[in-house]
C-alpha cells in the first residue's frame, strides 16, 4: 500500500504538481522570515494586519488567563463558554441579525450548514467557482446541486425556471461574496431580484469580504447596499479578522436549527476561549475609525499593484479585491516564478490544478493594509520583470 502513494506522489513531483508545506518563522505580518530570509508577504489572507496586532494578542493572553487554554468538549455538551456567547452576540449585531453560531473554520461552517439545513426535496443552486468547502457542503446535503456558470445570471436564471416547474422544496442559491481564486465579486444585485422572482434563499460566503468591503466593513452585500436581502451570512475569522474559525449569522430558527442538525457544529470541541476573546477584539478595530483608515490602505494597496499589472499588460481576470490573480497557465512556470520571486525578497504562491481549472495557474497575490506602498510597488515590479521575461503579457 505505502508504494501506491510513493508512486502517486512521485508523479506528483515529476509534473510540478507537488504540494509540500513552507514554514513562516516568527509572526505574521507583511514582512516574515521563510528559510532565515526577511521576504515580504504577499499571499496571507492577514488582509487588515490583525493577526498579530497588540490589542488581539491581549485580548487573547487575558482570557487564556481567565478562562485556560480549553473549552474542553463540544458546544452542547459543557463547551459553551461566556466568550463564545458574547462573539455570538456581537457578530449577529454586526451583520445585523437575529442571532450567529460559531464554528471551528469556514469549511466547517460552509459543510454543516449545508448539510444541515437543506433536504432531499430542496435544490442548491451553485456558482462553479465556489469554494471547495461549499462544493463539499452540497455533497453532504441530501438536496440536489444545481451548478451554473461562474457569476452568469441568466445561465442561473434558466436553471432556476427549469427546476420551478418540478419544484417541491427551497430553492438555495449559494455564492461566495469575493471569490477565493480570481479575486472578482459576485453579481449580488441579480442574485438578489432572482431571489425574489423565484422564492429562494441567498447564502454568501464571505471569507474574503468580511472586515474588509462595504463602509462599515460588513462585506459584500454592504458593499453594493443590500445587506438586508441576504438569508444566511457567513463568514470566517481567519481572514481579515486574523483569527481563526467561522460564523454564520441568521435568524433564530435558522440558528437553533444548526445547533440541533449541524454535524460539524454537534460533535466536535468548540474553539480556545482565546478565539473568540481575540476575535472580538478584532471587531472593535474593525468597527471603529483604525478599521476605516486600514480597508482604506488595503484599497490603495490594491489599486498601486493592480494597476501597475494591468498598465504592463498582464491578465488579471476580473479582480476587484485585494486577491489579485496573475495568470502564468501552466505549472511549471507558475511554480519556478514562486521560487524566483521567494529569492528576490516576494513570497506570493502560485496557483495550480485541481485548486484552479486546467491552463489556468497563477501567482496569486493577495495585499495587506500594512504593507508598505514601496514594498507593493516593488513586488509588481518584479513580478513584472520575472513574467515578461517568461512571455506571459
Ligand atoms: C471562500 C472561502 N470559504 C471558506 C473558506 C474556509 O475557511 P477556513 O480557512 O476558516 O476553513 C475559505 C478558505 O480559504 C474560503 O476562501
Amino acid at each position: 500500500m505505502p508504494e501506491v502513494w510513493g508512486e502517486s506522489l512521485r508523479h506528483l513531483g515529476e509534473v510540478r504538481m507537488l504540494r509540500t508545506l513552507r514554514t513562516i518563522e516568527g509572526a505574521q505580518g507583511p514582512r516574515v522570515r521563510v528559510n532565515g530570509n526577511e521576504v515580504v508577504l504577499l499571499c496571507s489572507n492577514n488582509y487588515l494586519g490583525l493577526a498579530n496586532h497588540p490589542l488581539l494578542v491581549d485580548a487573547a493572553i487575558k482570557a487564556t488567563e481567565v478562562y485556560g487554554v480549553g473549552s474542553g468538549a463540544s458546544r452542547l455538551v459543557s463547551g459553551s463558554m461566556e466568550l463564545h456567547v458574547a462573539l455570538e452576540e456581537r457578530l449577529a449585531a454586526f451583520k445585523q441579525t437575529e442571532a450567529a453560531l460559531l464554528f471551528n473554520s469556514g469549511f466547517a461552517a460552509n459543510t454543516g450548514i449545508l448539510q444541515g439545513l437543506f433536504e432531499s426535496e430542496d435544490v442548491i443552486f451553485s456558482d462553479d467557482l465556489n469554494h471547495a468547502s461549499i462544493i463539499d457542503g452540497c455533497r453532504l446535503a441530501k438536496a440536489r446541486t444545481v451548478v451554473y456558470p461562474h457569476r452568469d445570471v441568466n445561465a442561473l436564471e434558466e436553471k432556476l425556471r427549469q427546476e420551478q416547474a418540478r419544484r417541491k422544496g427551497r430553492f438555495l442559491i449559494v455564492t461566495d461574496g469575493v471569490f477565493s481564486m480570481d479575486g472578482d465579486i459576485a453579481p449580488i444585485p441579480e442574485l438578489v431580484s432572482l431571489k425574489q422572482r423565484y422564492d429562494a434563499l441567498l447564502m454568501i460566503d464571505d471569507a474574503h469580504g468580511s472586515g474588509v468591503l462595504g463602509p462599515c466593513g460588513r462585506g459584500t452585500a454592504e458593499h453594493f447596499g443590500l445587506h438586508d436581502e441576504i438569508d444566511l451570512h457567513m463568514g470566517t475569522l481567519g481572514k481579515a479578522f486574523g483569527v481563526c474559525g467561522a460564523y454564520l449569522a441568521a435568524s433564530q430558527v435558522v440558528i437553533e436549527t444548526l445547533i440541533n442538525r449541524c454535524r460539524p457544529f454537534i460533535f466536535s470541541t468548540s474553539l480556545s476561549p482565546s478565539v473568540p476573546a481575540a476575535a472580538m477584539a478584532a471587531l472593535d478595530i474593525i468597527e471603529s475609525d483604525e478599521g476605516h483608515e486600514r480597508r482604506q490602505r488595503l484599497r490603495h494597496n490594491t489599486n498601486i499593484f493592480s494597476s501597475t499589472l494591468r498598465k504592463a499588460g498582464f491578465d488579471l481576470l476580473q479582480s476587484e479585491t485585494q486577491i489579485v490573480p496573475v495568470i502564468t497557465r501552466d505549472p511549471e512556470p507558475t511554480m519556478a516564478a514562486t521560487e524566483a520571486l521567494l529569492g528576490r525578497g516576494f513570497f506570493m504562491q502560485g496557483i495550480r490544478p485541481p485548486t484552479v481549472p486546467s491552463g489556468t495557474c497563477r501567482l496569486r497575490a493577495t495585499l495587506m493594509a500594512d504593507h508598505t506602498e514601496s514594498d507593493v510597488l516593488a513586488a509588481a515590479e518584479a513580478v513584472r520583470e520575472l513574467l515578461s521575461q517568461q512571455n506571459h503579457v
